[in-house]
């Protein structure tokens, strides 16, 4: 007779004090194994199964869907699950719960993109972000560019855009220090793709370099030129921009071209450069 443990969730993902949970029960309570059994609900299961292995790959430790749960009556269960350590939505700063491998596996695959954004964000700006973001995808989707690249960048777009002056300055000082005399209102976008790259694991340069970008529009390449676009033409900032959008989805280089003539006579109008 075996001794199996059976850990229930929905593992959205499974984090570090789930997997040592589940070591540490397996050891208390003397099982040969453990089987973590998937709920339905949440993200693709084979994403939710594979961020678990990533985790946890070695014998002992089994994963399966809740549906295809089948006993054996020679064994011996005992449901050793507890809910408390489950993540509702995963937020920014649950991710120190996660390893280095699952956190590129998100990244890769667009995964938590939305609950982690908006958990940085106040409500206007999470607004905001997800309007850039729809834009970012319809930009891409009129442009002939990926539609899950695009959006995921303008989702994050702004990951940095609530942090305090004092902590953009931090790391200003620390990871971009040639641009530490630029407007502070800009430090966002660097800090952001170090935010990026340090802590969402992200390798996507496309991604990281549109964020970097996306405030000053420096950049020209396809994607930093359509998150730019769309952080300056979201609607919610209280002007028509429909003519602009309308350019953008069609051509997206004519479209930067008159957004940023536009928006250098703008600031030198407000007397900012
Ligand atoms: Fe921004
Ligand atoms: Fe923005």
């Amino acid at each position: 007779m075996r001794r199996i443990g059976l850990y229930y969730g929905s593992f959205d993902p499974a984090t570090t004090l789930q997997i040592s949970f589940a070591v540490r029960k397996k050891k208390q309570l003397d099982l040969d194994e453990v089987w973590f059994v998937l709920s339905e609900e949440g993200n693709p299961y084979k994403h939710r199964m594979t961020l678990l292995r990533l985790r946890l790959n070695r014998k002992g430790y089994k994963v399966i869907r809740e549906a295809e749960l089948k006993k054996n009556q020679k064994d011996q269960y005992i449901d050793i699950t507890d809910d408390s350590l489950s993540l509702k939505q995963l937020t920014y700063s649950d991710l120190k719960y996660l390893t280095t491998r699952q956190k590129r596996y998100i990244m890769e695959h667009y995964l938590y993109l939305e609950s982690i954004s908006k958990s940085t964000l106040k409500e206007h700006r999470w607004q905001h972000v997800q309007r850039v973001a729809g834009l970012c995808r319809q930009f891409a989707g009129g442009n002939g560019y990926d539609e899950r690249k695009a959006y995921c960048a303008g989702m994050l777009h702004d990951i940095a855009k609530n942090m305090d002056r004092e902590t953009l300055e931090g790391y200003m000082k620390t990871f971009c220090p040639e641009y530490i005399d630029r407007n502070w209102q800009v430090w966002h976008q660097y800090v952001g793709a170090v935010i990026l790259q340090r802590e969402l694991k992200m390798r996507d340069r496309k991604i990281i370099k549109a964020v970097r970008n996306h405030a000053t529009g420096d950049d020209q390449d396809i994607l930093s030129m359509i998150v730019y676009c769309a952080d300056k033409l979201d609607p919610g900032r209280g002007y028509d921009s429909s003519q602009q959008i309308a350019l953008c989805t069609k051509n997206i280089t004519d479209g930067y071209k008159l957004v940023r003539k536009e928006q250098i006579e703008y600031l030198k109008k407000e007397g900012v450069i």
